[in-house]
Protein backbone atom coordinates (compact mmCIF):
# COMPACT_ATOMS: atom_id res chain seq x y z
CA UNK A 1 0.00 0.00 0.00
CA UNK A 2 2.70 2.26 0.91
CA UNK A 3 4.14 3.95 -2.56
CA UNK A 4 7.94 3.83 -3.14
CA UNK A 5 9.74 6.78 -5.23
CA UNK A 6 10.92 5.09 -8.73
CA UNK A 7 14.52 5.91 -8.36
CA UNK A 8 17.04 7.38 -5.86
CA UNK A 9 16.85 10.48 -7.76
CA UNK A 10 13.19 10.99 -7.53
CA UNK A 11 13.65 11.67 -3.94
CA UNK A 12 16.62 13.92 -3.98
CA UNK A 13 14.12 15.92 -6.40
CA UNK A 14 11.15 15.66 -4.28
CA UNK A 15 13.04 16.42 -0.80
CA UNK A 16 14.85 19.69 -3.04
CA UNK A 17 11.58 20.74 -4.07
CA UNK A 18 10.41 20.29 -0.63
CA UNK A 19 13.73 22.36 0.65
CA UNK A 20 13.92 24.86 -2.14
CA UNK A 21 11.03 27.62 -1.47
CA UNK A 22 10.12 30.92 -0.40
CA UNK A 23 12.42 29.54 2.42
CA UNK A 24 15.54 30.45 0.18
CA UNK A 25 14.26 33.54 -2.01
CA UNK A 26 11.78 35.47 0.14
CA UNK A 27 12.51 35.00 3.62
CA UNK A 28 16.16 34.33 3.51
CA UNK A 29 17.02 37.35 2.05
CA UNK A 30 14.79 39.75 4.37
CA UNK A 31 15.70 37.91 7.28
CA UNK A 32 19.55 38.37 7.02
CA UNK A 33 18.88 41.97 6.32
CA UNK A 34 16.87 41.63 9.16
CA UNK A 35 20.37 40.97 11.87
CA UNK A 36 22.93 42.67 9.77
CA UNK A 37 24.39 40.60 7.33
CA UNK A 38 27.08 38.27 7.51
CA UNK A 39 27.31 37.54 10.83
CA UNK A 40 23.82 35.93 10.22
CA UNK A 41 24.92 33.87 7.29
CA UNK A 42 27.93 32.11 9.05
CA UNK A 43 25.61 31.17 12.00
CA UNK A 44 23.25 29.98 9.52
CA UNK A 45 25.74 27.90 7.71
CA UNK A 46 26.27 26.86 10.90
CA UNK A 47 23.87 25.84 11.45
CA UNK A 48 22.77 23.91 8.53
CA UNK A 49 26.04 22.20 8.96
CA UNK A 50 26.04 20.93 12.55
CA UNK A 51 22.23 20.46 13.14
CA UNK A 52 20.45 20.47 9.82
CA UNK A 53 22.25 17.82 8.10
CA UNK A 54 22.40 15.73 11.14
CA UNK A 55 18.51 15.97 12.08
CA UNK A 56 18.10 15.65 7.91
CA UNK A 57 19.34 12.03 7.65
CA UNK A 58 17.73 11.10 11.32
CA UNK A 59 14.73 12.51 9.96
CA UNK A 60 14.84 10.19 6.17
CA UNK A 61 16.41 7.41 8.32
CA UNK A 62 13.12 7.52 10.96
CA UNK A 63 10.85 7.67 7.95
CA UNK A 64 12.29 4.76 5.79
CA UNK A 65 12.19 2.83 9.04
CA UNK A 66 8.73 3.44 10.00
CA UNK A 67 7.15 3.98 6.37
CA UNK A 68 4.03 5.63 7.67
CA UNK A 69 2.75 9.41 8.21
CA UNK A 70 5.21 11.11 11.00
CA UNK A 71 2.47 10.10 13.65
CA UNK A 72 2.42 6.51 13.39
CA UNK A 73 5.92 6.16 12.16
CA UNK A 74 6.59 7.86 15.87
CA UNK A 75 4.09 5.09 17.00
CA UNK A 76 5.63 2.08 15.56
CA UNK A 77 9.50 2.60 15.92
CA UNK A 78 9.08 3.47 19.65
CA UNK A 79 7.10 0.42 20.25
CA UNK A 80 9.54 -1.82 18.51
CA UNK A 81 12.45 0.26 20.66
CA UNK A 82 9.86 -0.72 23.46
CA UNK A 83 9.31 2.89 24.57
CA UNK A 84 6.91 5.49 25.51
CA UNK A 85 4.17 5.76 22.80
CA UNK A 86 4.42 9.31 24.21
CA UNK A 87 6.58 9.54 21.13
CA UNK A 88 3.63 10.16 18.75
CA UNK A 89 3.21 13.76 19.88
CA UNK A 90 6.45 14.90 18.00
CA UNK A 91 4.43 13.86 14.84
CA UNK A 92 1.52 15.99 16.21
CA UNK A 93 3.63 18.59 16.81
CA UNK A 94 4.98 18.70 13.51
CA UNK A 95 1.44 18.41 12.00
CA UNK A 96 0.21 21.96 14.67
CA UNK A 97 3.48 23.12 12.97
CA UNK A 98 2.40 22.17 9.22
CA UNK A 99 -0.77 24.15 9.29
CA UNK A 100 1.02 26.96 10.57
CA UNK A 101 3.22 27.32 8.17
CA UNK A 102 1.27 26.56 4.90
CA UNK A 103 -0.85 28.59 5.96
CA UNK A 104 1.60 32.00 5.80
CA UNK A 105 3.06 30.26 3.47
CA UNK A 106 0.04 30.12 1.14
CA UNK A 107 -0.62 34.30 1.52
CA UNK A 108 3.68 34.90 0.14
CA UNK A 109 2.94 32.41 -2.44
CA UNK A 110 -0.36 34.18 -3.48
CA UNK A 111 1.91 37.45 -4.02
CA UNK A 112 3.91 35.94 -6.10
CA UNK A 113 1.28 34.73 -8.32
CA UNK A 114 -0.14 38.05 -8.23
CA UNK A 115 3.41 39.31 -8.93
CA UNK A 116 3.53 37.14 -12.39
CA UNK A 117 0.71 39.07 -13.33
CA UNK A 118 2.20 42.52 -12.60
CA UNK A 119 5.56 41.53 -14.17
CA UNK A 120 4.26 40.45 -17.43
CA UNK A 121 1.85 43.56 -17.31
CA UNK A 122 4.85 45.54 -17.76
CA UNK A 123 4.05 47.69 -15.45
CA UNK A 124 7.88 47.71 -13.87
CA UNK A 125 9.27 48.70 -17.04
CA UNK A 126 12.01 51.85 -15.67
CA UNK A 127 10.08 51.36 -11.95
CA UNK A 128 12.19 53.39 -9.36
CA UNK A 129 12.69 52.51 -6.03
CA UNK A 130 9.13 54.33 -4.61
CA UNK A 131 7.52 52.87 -7.94
CA UNK A 132 8.14 49.50 -6.68
CA UNK A 133 7.53 49.50 -3.35
CA UNK A 134 4.10 51.55 -3.66
CA UNK A 135 2.76 48.62 -6.08
CA UNK A 136 3.73 46.21 -3.59
CA UNK A 137 2.42 48.02 -0.71
CA UNK A 138 -1.06 48.55 -3.05
CA UNK A 139 -1.27 44.73 -3.04
CA UNK A 140 -0.73 43.77 0.62
CA UNK A 141 -2.91 46.49 1.69
CA UNK A 142 -6.01 45.16 -0.60
CA UNK A 143 -7.82 41.90 1.28
CA UNK A 144 -10.02 40.93 -1.24
CA UNK A 145 -6.73 40.19 -4.02
CA UNK A 146 -4.65 38.56 -1.22
CA UNK A 147 -7.83 36.06 -0.67
CA UNK A 148 -7.95 35.23 -4.32
CA UNK A 149 -4.62 34.68 -4.81
CA UNK A 150 -4.31 32.72 -1.05
CA UNK A 151 -7.20 30.74 -2.55
CA UNK A 152 -5.31 29.77 -5.59
CA UNK A 153 -2.35 28.66 -4.38
CA UNK A 154 -4.27 26.49 -1.44
CA UNK A 155 -6.10 25.32 -4.45
CA UNK A 156 -3.62 24.31 -6.74
CA UNK A 157 -1.49 22.59 -3.49
CA UNK A 158 -5.04 20.17 -2.44
CA UNK A 159 -4.59 19.36 -5.88
CA UNK A 160 -1.67 17.91 -6.24
CA UNK A 161 -1.47 16.09 -2.67
CA UNK A 162 -4.59 14.46 -3.13
CA UNK A 163 -3.38 13.32 -6.75
CA UNK A 164 -0.41 11.73 -4.26
CA UNK A 165 2.62 13.86 -4.14
CA UNK A 166 4.88 11.33 -6.85
CA UNK A 167 3.13 12.89 -9.59
CA UNK A 168 4.36 15.05 -11.50
CA UNK A 169 6.84 16.63 -8.89
CA UNK A 170 10.04 14.93 -10.90
CA UNK A 171 9.73 16.77 -13.69
CA UNK A 172 8.75 19.87 -11.97
CA UNK A 173 11.90 19.69 -9.82
CA UNK A 174 13.85 17.86 -12.79
CA UNK A 175 13.28 20.94 -14.99
CA UNK A 176 12.13 23.88 -13.50
CA UNK A 177 14.82 24.16 -10.33
CA UNK A 178 18.09 24.36 -13.12
CA UNK A 179 15.78 27.29 -14.77
CA UNK A 180 15.01 29.26 -11.62
CA UNK A 181 18.87 28.51 -10.60
CA UNK A 182 19.72 29.71 -14.08
CA UNK A 183 17.89 32.93 -13.60
CA UNK A 184 19.13 33.72 -9.96
CA UNK A 185 22.97 33.57 -11.58
CA UNK A 186 21.84 36.12 -14.13
CA UNK A 187 20.42 38.13 -11.62
CA UNK A 188 23.56 38.02 -10.01
CA UNK A 189 25.13 39.18 -13.31
CA UNK A 190 22.83 42.44 -13.37
CA UNK A 191 23.79 42.90 -9.66
CA UNK A 192 27.47 42.37 -11.12
CA UNK A 193 26.97 45.86 -12.75
CA UNK A 194 25.44 47.95 -10.70
CA UNK A 195 28.68 49.15 -8.99
CA UNK A 196 27.66 47.89 -5.46
CA UNK A 197 28.67 44.38 -5.96
CA UNK A 198 31.71 44.69 -3.88
CA UNK A 199 29.48 46.07 -0.92
CA UNK A 200 27.15 43.74 -1.45
CA UNK A 201 29.61 41.05 -0.96
CA UNK A 202 31.05 42.91 2.01
CA UNK A 203 27.31 42.51 3.81
CA UNK A 204 26.54 39.13 3.61
CA UNK A 205 30.32 37.28 4.46
CA UNK A 206 32.27 40.00 6.66
CA UNK A 207 30.81 38.70 10.10
CA UNK A 208 30.42 41.82 12.37
CA UNK A 209 29.26 40.04 15.19
CA UNK A 210 28.35 42.87 17.25
CA UNK A 211 25.00 43.17 14.83
CA UNK A 212 24.22 39.33 16.09
CA UNK A 213 21.73 39.64 18.88
CA UNK A 214 20.78 36.02 20.73
CA UNK A 215 17.60 36.69 18.77
CA UNK A 216 19.44 36.63 16.05
CA UNK A 217 21.16 33.21 16.49
CA UNK A 218 17.64 31.78 16.99
CA UNK A 219 16.34 32.96 13.76
CA UNK A 220 19.65 32.00 11.99
CA UNK A 221 18.95 28.39 13.58
CA UNK A 222 14.91 28.69 12.82
CA UNK A 223 16.11 29.90 9.10
CA UNK A 224 18.21 26.41 8.99
CA UNK A 225 15.17 24.03 9.86
CA UNK A 226 12.99 26.10 7.65
CA UNK A 227 14.90 26.41 5.04
CA UNK A 228 15.50 22.48 4.83
CA UNK A 229 11.87 21.02 5.36
CA UNK A 230 13.16 20.25 9.32
CA UNK A 231 11.38 19.82 12.54
CA UNK A 232 8.18 18.73 11.44
CA UNK A 233 7.99 15.43 9.80
CA UNK A 234 7.58 16.83 5.95
CA UNK A 235 11.18 14.99 5.10
CA UNK A 236 10.20 12.39 7.23
CA UNK A 237 7.16 11.16 5.40
CA UNK A 238 9.51 11.40 2.05
CA UNK A 239 11.85 8.86 3.63
CA UNK A 240 9.23 6.82 4.50
CA UNK A 241 8.77 6.78 0.26
CA UNK A 242 12.55 6.02 -0.01
CA UNK A 243 14.01 2.54 -1.07
CA UNK A 244 16.52 0.59 1.19
CA UNK A 245 19.53 1.13 -1.14
CA UNK A 246 19.72 5.10 -1.16
CA UNK A 247 22.50 6.43 1.08
CA UNK A 248 20.81 8.48 3.49
CA UNK A 249 23.74 10.61 4.18
CA UNK A 250 25.46 11.39 0.82
CA UNK A 251 21.20 12.18 -0.26
CA UNK A 252 21.15 14.54 2.98
CA UNK A 253 24.64 16.38 2.29
CA UNK A 254 23.82 17.16 -1.59
CA UNK A 255 19.83 18.40 -0.57
CA UNK A 256 21.20 20.52 2.13
CA UNK A 257 24.27 22.39 -0.19
CA UNK A 258 21.57 22.59 -2.64
CA UNK A 259 19.67 24.19 -0.63
CA UNK A 260 22.01 26.77 0.73
CA UNK A 261 23.57 27.27 -2.48
CA UNK A 262 20.36 28.57 -3.72
CA UNK A 263 19.80 30.97 -0.44
CA UNK A 264 23.34 32.35 -0.46
CA UNK A 265 22.81 33.09 -4.65
CA UNK A 266 19.37 34.75 -3.90
CA UNK A 267 20.96 37.23 -1.58
CA UNK A 268 24.03 38.12 -3.48
CA UNK A 269 21.68 38.94 -6.61
CA UNK A 270 19.52 41.04 -3.73
CA UNK A 271 21.66 43.10 -1.39
CA UNK A 272 23.59 44.87 -3.94
CA UNK A 273 20.39 46.48 -5.31
CA UNK A 274 19.41 47.38 -2.61
CA UNK A 275 22.60 49.18 -2.01
CA UNK A 276 22.60 50.55 -5.43
CA UNK A 277 19.27 51.53 -5.05
CA UNK A 278 19.81 53.55 -1.40
CA UNK A 279 17.62 51.23 -0.03
CA UNK A 280 17.71 49.60 3.91
CA UNK A 281 18.96 45.94 4.39
CA UNK A 282 15.92 45.94 7.16
CA UNK A 283 12.89 45.75 3.94
CA UNK A 284 10.92 43.16 5.88
CA UNK A 285 9.00 40.39 4.42
CA UNK A 286 8.60 42.29 0.83
CA UNK A 287 12.39 42.07 -0.09
CA UNK A 288 12.02 40.56 -2.67
CA UNK A 289 9.32 42.00 -4.35
CA UNK A 290 11.21 45.36 -3.92
CA UNK A 291 13.73 44.78 -5.03
CA UNK A 292 14.01 42.56 -7.70
CA UNK A 293 11.31 44.29 -9.96
CA UNK A 294 13.49 47.05 -10.12
CA UNK A 295 15.65 44.93 -11.83
CA UNK A 296 13.32 43.61 -14.01
CA UNK A 297 12.40 47.33 -14.52
CA UNK A 298 16.23 48.23 -16.21
CA UNK A 299 17.47 44.87 -17.56
CA UNK A 300 16.79 43.66 -21.49
CA UNK A 301 14.07 41.93 -21.92
CA UNK A 302 13.17 42.02 -18.23
CA UNK A 303 9.61 41.37 -18.34
CA UNK A 304 9.81 38.19 -19.72
CA UNK A 305 12.68 37.08 -17.67
CA UNK A 306 10.90 39.07 -14.52
CA UNK A 307 7.73 36.95 -15.75
CA UNK A 308 9.55 33.70 -16.01
CA UNK A 309 11.26 34.45 -12.38
CA UNK A 310 8.29 34.25 -10.64
CA UNK A 311 6.29 31.66 -12.53
CA UNK A 312 9.32 29.31 -11.38
CA UNK A 313 9.45 30.99 -8.06
CA UNK A 314 5.76 29.72 -7.51
CA UNK A 315 6.34 26.49 -9.05
CA UNK A 316 9.41 26.32 -6.17
CA UNK A 317 6.84 27.03 -3.18
CA UNK A 318 3.98 24.86 -4.64
CA UNK A 319 6.83 21.40 -4.47
CA UNK A 320 7.08 23.13 -1.10
CA UNK A 321 3.47 23.61 0.10
CA UNK A 322 2.79 20.07 -0.97
CA UNK A 323 4.82 18.63 1.24
CA UNK A 324 4.16 20.76 4.66
CA UNK A 325 0.71 19.06 3.72
CA UNK A 326 1.22 15.75 2.94
CA UNK A 327 1.82 14.58 6.43
CA UNK A 328 -1.20 15.22 7.67
CA UNK A 329 -3.30 13.92 4.78
CA UNK A 330 -0.63 10.55 5.06
CA UNK A 331 -2.40 10.21 8.67
CA UNK A 332 -5.84 10.84 7.46
CA UNK A 333 -5.23 8.05 5.18
CA UNK A 334 -3.87 6.00 7.30
CA UNK A 335 -5.56 6.54 10.81
CA UNK A 336 -9.45 7.72 9.12
CA UNK A 337 -9.71 5.71 6.67
CA UNK A 338 -10.41 8.77 4.14
CA UNK A 339 -9.96 8.63 1.04
CA UNK A 340 -6.88 11.33 -0.15
CA UNK A 341 -8.88 13.72 -2.19
CA UNK A 342 -10.85 14.12 1.10
CA UNK A 343 -7.93 14.27 3.52
CA UNK A 344 -6.12 16.88 1.01
CA UNK A 345 -9.37 19.23 0.82
CA UNK A 346 -9.77 19.06 4.58
CA UNK A 347 -6.29 19.62 5.54
CA UNK A 348 -6.47 22.29 3.03
CA UNK A 349 -9.40 24.29 4.13
CA UNK A 350 -8.26 24.59 7.59
CA UNK A 351 -4.98 25.97 6.07
CA UNK A 352 -6.99 28.15 4.26
CA UNK A 353 -9.06 29.11 7.06
CA UNK A 354 -5.87 30.09 9.40
CA UNK A 355 -4.34 31.87 6.31
CA UNK A 356 -6.82 34.36 6.17
CA UNK A 357 -6.24 35.89 9.62
CA UNK A 358 -2.83 36.09 8.39
CA UNK A 359 -3.83 38.25 4.95
CA UNK A 360 -5.91 40.14 7.35
CA UNK A 361 -3.07 40.89 9.63
CA UNK A 362 -1.42 42.61 6.76
CA UNK A 363 -4.16 45.31 6.20
CA UNK A 364 -7.91 45.26 7.74
CA UNK A 365 -6.69 43.83 11.17
CA UNK A 366 -2.89 45.55 11.16
CA UNK A 367 -3.53 47.35 14.31
CA UNK A 368 -3.71 43.70 16.66
CA UNK A 369 -0.36 43.07 17.41
CA UNK A 370 0.74 40.10 19.68
CA UNK A 371 4.34 40.27 21.61
CA UNK A 372 4.75 43.45 19.24
CA UNK A 373 4.15 41.20 16.06
CA UNK A 374 0.93 41.24 13.63
CA UNK A 375 -0.76 37.54 13.60
CA UNK A 376 1.53 36.86 10.28
CA UNK A 377 4.70 37.75 11.85
CA UNK A 378 3.54 35.98 15.16
CA UNK A 379 2.29 32.45 13.42
CA UNK A 380 6.43 32.24 11.28
CA UNK A 381 7.67 33.34 14.74
CA UNK A 382 6.08 30.49 16.65
CA UNK A 383 6.30 28.44 13.64
CA UNK A 384 9.63 28.86 12.30
CA UNK A 385 11.68 29.68 15.35
CA UNK A 386 9.98 27.73 18.35
CA UNK A 387 8.26 24.85 17.09
CA UNK A 388 10.64 23.41 14.44
CA UNK A 389 13.75 23.70 16.78
CA UNK A 390 11.37 21.91 19.41
CA UNK A 391 10.65 19.07 16.86
CA UNK A 392 14.15 18.79 15.64
CA UNK A 393 15.55 18.45 19.19
CA UNK A 394 12.82 16.03 19.71
CA UNK A 395 13.64 14.31 16.63
CA UNK A 396 17.73 14.23 17.67
CA UNK A 397 16.86 13.01 21.19
CA UNK A 398 14.86 9.83 19.94
CA UNK A 399 16.97 9.19 16.79
CA UNK A 400 20.55 9.84 19.00
CA UNK A 401 18.68 8.03 22.55
CA UNK A 402 15.67 6.30 22.11
CA UNK A 403 16.68 4.31 19.09
CA UNK A 404 19.23 1.48 19.61
CA UNK A 405 22.72 1.78 17.81
CA UNK A 406 21.61 -1.41 16.20
CA UNK A 407 18.91 0.21 14.09
CA UNK A 408 20.33 3.25 13.38
CA UNK A 409 23.54 1.23 12.39
CA UNK A 410 21.71 -0.89 10.02
CA UNK A 411 18.91 2.04 8.94
CA UNK A 412 21.49 4.20 7.97
CA UNK A 413 23.35 1.60 6.64
CA UNK A 414 26.96 3.10 5.83
CA UNK A 415 29.19 0.63 8.36
CA UNK A 416 30.21 1.15 11.48
CA UNK A 417 32.87 3.35 10.53
CA UNK A 418 34.08 7.13 11.16
CA UNK A 419 30.97 8.97 9.18
CA UNK A 420 28.04 6.85 11.14
CA UNK A 421 30.03 7.29 14.51
CA UNK A 422 30.84 11.11 13.68
CA UNK A 423 26.64 11.65 13.08
CA UNK A 424 25.92 9.73 16.38
CA UNK A 425 27.84 11.78 18.17
CA UNK A 426 26.87 14.64 16.33
CA UNK A 427 22.77 13.65 16.95
CA UNK A 428 23.36 12.02 20.42
CA UNK A 429 25.58 15.30 21.93
CA UNK A 430 25.88 18.48 19.14
CA UNK A 431 22.42 18.49 17.65
CA UNK A 432 20.55 18.89 21.02
CA UNK A 433 22.77 20.60 22.93
CA UNK A 434 22.83 23.44 20.18
CA UNK A 435 19.44 23.49 19.74
CA UNK A 436 18.83 23.51 23.28
CA UNK A 437 21.46 26.29 24.55
CA UNK A 438 20.09 28.19 21.56
CA UNK A 439 16.48 27.95 22.83
CA UNK A 440 16.78 28.45 26.72
CA UNK A 441 19.05 31.58 26.27
CA UNK A 442 16.34 32.83 23.38
CA UNK A 443 14.19 32.50 26.43
CA UNK A 444 15.97 34.06 28.67
CA UNK A 445 16.22 31.02 31.18
CA UNK A 446 20.46 31.07 30.95
N1 LIG B 1 11.71 24.55 2.93
C1 LIG B 1 10.66 25.24 2.25
C2 LIG B 1 11.19 26.56 1.76
O1 LIG B 1 12.30 26.89 2.04
C3 LIG B 1 9.41 25.38 3.08
C4 LIG B 1 8.97 24.09 3.67
C5 LIG B 1 8.48 23.03 3.01
C6 LIG B 1 9.09 23.73 5.02
N2 LIG B 1 8.25 21.99 3.88
C7 LIG B 1 8.62 22.40 5.12
C8 LIG B 1 9.53 24.39 6.14
C9 LIG B 1 8.61 21.76 6.34
C10 LIG B 1 9.53 23.75 7.35
C11 LIG B 1 9.09 22.43 7.46
O2 LIG B 1 10.52 27.29 1.13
Amino acid sequence: MHGEWSTRLAFILAATGSAVGLGNIWRFPYTTGEYGGGAFVLVYLLCVAGIGIPIMMAEVMLGRRGRQSPINTMRTLASEEGKSPAWQLLGWLGIVAGFTILSFYSVVAGWTLAYVFRTASGVFQGATADGVTSIFGNLVGDPERLLAWHTIFIAMTIVVVSRGVSHGLEKAVRFLMPALFVLLIAMVGYAMNTGYFAAGLEYLFTPDFSKLTTKGVLSAMGQAFFSLSLGMGAIMIYGSYLNHRTSIARTSIVIALMDSLVAIVSAMAIFPIIFANDLDPELGPGMVFKVLPIAFGHMPGGTFFGTLFFVLLVFAAWTSAISLLEPVVAWLVENRGYNRVFASAWAGVVTWLLGVVSLLSLNAWSDYKVFGMGFMGLFDFLATNILLPLGGFLIAIFAGWYLSRASSLDELNMGDRFAYRFWRALIRYVTPIAVGVVFLRAIKVL
